[in-house]
């Protein structure tokens, strides 16, 4: 198993064209900004446009990765979507994505569900049926998309956003990542956020599902360095991409971390500040993409990394579930052909102001 080389191969992100800032949400709310700024850590959320649903923000990632294959597509044997966002209790996303792409034949298509951790099951799964051997020769297309919206005016509309991360898994080609074998999860039942058949949006136990967060993290964690000196281990990863609902819970989870080993505030500061902060960059400017946010992060950090480079990937679905994975740079990651297109997707970006946001909310729900 130790042998088998299984990674990403194709990368493609798309963001929705609209946006709105903290600053103006806090306006609307008659919060103050610093709450959402440094209290949350966010920057931006990126919302859809009217008529922009998750399809098409799922079937946009697709083509981009796909644009940039060097394979055909007669050899994907395997679409899976991982998303909260589904617009039918029975029709998988992936059917509507495929039927976009004009993919059909000796295809496994379904969707995965487990809130955030949808994604990367859906990953893990790819990796897996690869390693099998049941499927030579062939790649899975896996799709990570979502659209975050809460009820507006709750504590949680400030970590809205939206975004989508498709990527091919190929066996013996992971020029963009390779994705170790060997993996950490981690699952409990809780009510942490869910969103029941029929709702709008979801219901949520704030500071529980923090709780939830950081409990998954230190388990899964542990399942790591069990047995091994825990810096040492996290000194080999150059960086470390976590789920981000929100920047801060990812800065408080790494701290959890530091201090259950016992290591000094300053030496956890200057780990998350050198090894997670950065990853982030891309994950303030978009707000919560659910199944997405992980990938988010693991394809901002493989932008320019020169091959062999050692990252972990800790996935988080409330309910709760968890996943920590391991993966190594391939030797297109340092070109990060996806950069480009996540830089014009922000550019083009419109900014809404508050009445904007208030009319496109209204007309959300009428269409949903
Ligand atoms: N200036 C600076 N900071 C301020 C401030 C100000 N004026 N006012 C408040 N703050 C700080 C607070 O001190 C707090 O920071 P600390 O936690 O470090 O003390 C931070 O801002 C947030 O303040 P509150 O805790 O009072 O915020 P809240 O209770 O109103 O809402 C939340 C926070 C519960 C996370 C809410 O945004 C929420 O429900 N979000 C959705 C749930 C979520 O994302 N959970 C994450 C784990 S679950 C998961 O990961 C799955 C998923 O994707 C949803």
């Amino acid at each position: 198993m130790k042998n088998q080389k299984v990674g990403i191969a194709s990368l493609g992100l798309h963001f929705p064209q609209l946006a709105m800032s903290m600053e103006e949400l806090a306006k609307l709310r008659h919060v103050d900004p610093n709450k959402f700024l440094t209290g949350l850590g966010c920057d931006k959320m990126a919302l859809c446009p009217e008529g922009y649903n998750i399809v098409d923000l799922a079937a946009d990632a697709a083509q981009r990765a796909l644009s940039r294959w060097n394979g055909d597509l007669k050899d994907i044997a395997m679409i899976a979507t991982g998303t909260e966002s589904a617009i039918d209790m029975s029709r998988p996303l992936s059917a509507w994505v495929a039927e976009k792409l004009g993919l059909q034949g000796n295809i496994r298509s379904y969707e995965v569900k487990h809130a955030c951790y949808g994604g990367t099951l859906a990953v893990r799964q790819a990796v897996e049926w690869l390693m099998a051997g049941v499927a030579p020769q062939k790649a899975a297309l896996i799709i990570a998309a979502d659209i975050s919206l809460y009820t507006p005016g709750e504590p949680s509309e400030a970590t809205q956003g939206a975004g989508a991360v498709a990527l091919i898994i190929e066996k013996d080609r992971p020029l963009i990542a390779e994705i170790d074998p060997i993996s950490y999860p981690w699952s409990k039942p809780a009510f942490d956020f869910w969103r029941p058949v029929g709702r709008a949006h979801p219901l949520v136990e704030g500071q529980f599902s923090l709780h939830c967060y950081e409990e998954a993290t230190r388990e899964c964690f542990q399942a790591l360095t069990q047995g091994k000196d825990a810096a040492e281990v996290f000194n080999q990863f150059v960086a470390m991409c976590f789920h981000t609902p929100f920047p801060k819970m990812v800065k408080k989870a790494f701290f959890v971390l530091g201090r259950m080993y016992g290591w000094e505030e300053e030496v956890i500061e200057k780990m998350y500040a050198t090894k997670v902060d950065p990853t982030m960059r891309w994950n303030r400017l978009c707000g919560n993409a659910y199944t997405a946010g992980l990938w988010i992060a693991v394809a901002s950090i493989l932008c320019g990394m020169p091959p062999g480079k050692a990252i972990s990937a800790f996935s988080y679905g409330s309910g709760c579930g968890a996943e920590l994975l391991t993966l190594k740079s391939g030797v297109l990651a340092e070109q990060a052909a996806w950069a480009k297109d996540v830089e014009m997707d922000l550019m083009k970006r419109r900014y809404l102001d508050a009445n904007s946001y208030e009319e496109l909310r209204k007309k959300q729900l009428h269409e949903g």
